[in-house]
């Protein structure tokens, strides 16, 4: 959510920096904007900027011809405060223009501070909270640019990710972070800074990623990290897993499309290196629980958010049936709110593909601050959920940049199968279930090749639901946390809305809504409650109701079906959902939508 990213080096800065942008856009597409020193002698000279409302193609064609310079910062943006406009885009400046700073997060004492320094004489151009941060710096009192930050965040209550210029400081480029992510690249007489890895890969792979309450200052040459309150602090780089070539398009025409593609491949990663034919399970290396722990704990209590929340919906249910521990997840944005009673006999499970949602990240830490026992299931390694969780499993989908997530989804409910299955052989699951698995495991990935072989007959099916005005998804128990990620899907990006609900409730009110405009999505296992499903059916078809069924063989009531291969019951939910992603994106191919970048939208919701 905002997506920032600098240079420092000998390079042309420009049109580094918009390619940096171009790379962290589904962070945010609101407006865009960069700042540079400019390289320019006499009234050229100091700092230059450009933005705009809209995205970054709109920025590359306001950048003047002459903006030349080394040293720059720039923007993408998701409003909190303000409207999307010119005005409200970054890099903020102060009055003299001798300060720039592009922030991601929220200052929570904005509309104070602004007032105070209203009060001060102090003119505001644009209506954001991150304009208070020009000013301040611009105002302190302390000689060196960093000094001056840290003066300006000892005023700020919130969170950020913030990179600074000064005018009087063209050698540095300082960066701060509370609760905003900040990763530094580490170049040949050149650095970078950005928010997420995405901007510097292409650049280079070796990182450093800064903790909450730490600072950078970056020059052409070297670098070095401290605390807000000034103490240096040690880092070393490390380098990033995914090579540039992942976080690129690979020939398809959406990043959704190239990843729901490539998730056999993604499944195949998650369960590499890590099954144990022997004993019947899993190897799950960071996990860090023993096995006493693992056989003492009463509950387990699964927290995330959107897709997230719905993959630990699924996780809940395969702990329950093969580890036999009662098991729920709940909305991390909900648990944080809501005082929980925190119970030390209580696993509690993180799942976040980006590590860095904010929701999940405070219940995280509210758990963490109780006494609470906390693993993560997390796509990102190093993230911040993860640095902060005390074990966990990672999820290996690989870079997911389209905003809406689709292979991360599927390997976290399979990264929750391995965590079931674990748990479930340390606890009572016999070997001969244990071996069960395994082989249904080992199948996905051929299975899931065999769904994508039916996109071009899903894709006909999407023209014909895209005329709907609203949809249905109903699933029973293992059926309905599908629903629920499928109807998600489909709102996200094609905005047809929908609604999802336990099959079995369907009868105490929703009922009311089915008519022949409002067809309903059914997911129908082959598994005990069939016939209950099938009952379900017959309801829908009374009320005139069309039904697409997602099935492991042509169901009779239903007009259309999407038949799914057979594993075992347990892991139907993985392969279940995925052909509704493909009709969720054709869907909104038909209706002309701009999937990768669904409207008022954007990835890793760092904000609260
Ligand atoms: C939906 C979607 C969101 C995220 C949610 C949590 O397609 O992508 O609902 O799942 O914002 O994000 P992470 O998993 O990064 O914590």
């Amino acid at each position: 959510m905002c997506g920032i990213v600098g240079y420092i080096g000998q390079r042309d800065v420009a049109p580094l920096l918009l390619e940096g942008l171009q790379r962290l856009e589904y962070r945010g597409y609101d407006s865009a904007g960069i700042a540079i020193h400019s390289s320019g002698t006499g009234k050229s000279a100091g700092l230059k900027t450009a933005k705009t409302k809209g995205r970054v193609r709109d920025l590359e064609e306001r950048v003047p011809a002459r903006f030349e310079g080394t040293t720059g910062i720039a923007h993408t943006r998701w409003a909190t405060h303000g409207a999307p406009n010119d005005v409200n885009a970054h890099p903020h400046l102060d009055a003299a223009e001798q300060v720039a700073v592009v922030h991601n997060g929220i200052i929570d004492n904005a509309s104070e501070l602004r007032a105070k320094l209203t009060a001060d004489g102090v003119e505001f151009v644009s209506e954001t909270d991150t304009e208070v941060l020009s000013h301040l710096i611009a105002r302190a009192q302390a000689d060196q640019l960093e000094a001056k930050v840290q003066e300006a965040l000892r005023l700020v209550e919130g969170t950020y990710g913030i990179a600074v210029l000064h005018a009087d400081f063209p050698d540095r480029i300082v960066v701060a972070r509370n609760g905003s992510p900040v990763v530094l690249g580490i170049g040949e007489h050149e650095m970078f800074v950005a928010s997420d890895v995405a901007a510097l890969v292409s650049h280079t792979r070796q990182v450093v990623t800064l903790d909450d309450g730490e600072m950078a200052t970056i020059k052409a040459d070297d670098y070095r990290t401290y605390t807000t309150e000034g103490s240096r602090t040690s880092t070393s780089p490390e380098t990033v897993e995914w090579a540039a070539e992942s976080y690129d398009m690979g020939g398809h025409d959406t990043y959704m499309h190239k990843e729901i593609a490539e998730q056999a491949d993604a499944v195949d990663r998650v369960l590499r290196g890590r099954i144990d034919e022997r004993f019947a399970t899993v190897h799950l290396g960071g996990l860090n629980l023993d096995a006493r722990e693992a056989r003492r704990m009463r509950r387990v209590k699964i927290l995330g958010c959107g897709s997230a929340y719905h993959a630990g919906m699924i996780g809940a249910q395969m702990i329950e049936e093969l580890a036999r521990v009662p098991a729920d997840a709940e909305p991390a944005s909900e648990f944080r709110y809501r005082n929980a009673v925190v119970d030390p006999d209580t696993l509690y499970i993180a799942v976040s593909q980006s590590g860095e949602t904010y929701d999940t990240l405070a219940a995280v830490q509210e758990l963490k601050r109780k006494g609470a026992r906390v693993l993560g299931v997390v796509n990102v390694v190093g993230s911040a959920i993860a640095r902060e969780t005390d074990g966990g499993v990672y999820v290996h989908a690989g870079p997911e940049v389209c905003v809406v997530s689709t292979k991360c989804f599927t390997n976290t409910a399979v990264a929750f199968a391995l965590l079931a299955l674990h748990l479930g052989r340390i606890r009572d699951l016999s070997v001969a279930d244990g071996k069960r698995i395994i082989e249904g495991l080992r199948r996905l990935p051929g299975q899931i090749d065999e769904i994508m072989r039916a996109e071009d007959d899903i894709k006909k099916l999407a023209a014909d639901y895209a005329e709907a005005k609203s949809m249905m998804f109903v699933g029973r128990v293992r059926g309905y946390p599908v629903a629920r990620e499928a109807s998600l899907k489909l709102k996200e990006v094609s905005y047809i809305h929908a609604e999802a609900y336990p099959a079995s409730e369907l009868k105490h009110g929703p009922l009311a809504l089915i008519e022949p405009a409002v067809p309903t999505v059914a997911i129908l296992p082959d598994d005990e409650l069939l016939d209950k499903n099938r009952a379900t059916l017959e309801e829908i078809k009374a009320r005139s109701g069309k039904i697409l069924a997602v099935a492991h063989q042509e169901q009779e009531k239903a007009d259309h079906t999407i038949v799914v291969p057979r594993n075992e019951v347990e892991l139907d939910p993985v392969l279940m959902g995925i052909p509704l992603q493909l009709l969720a994106y054709h869907t909104a191919l038909a209706l002309g939508r701009d999937i990768d970048k669904p409207r008022n939208l954007a990835k890793s919701v760092t904000v609260e």
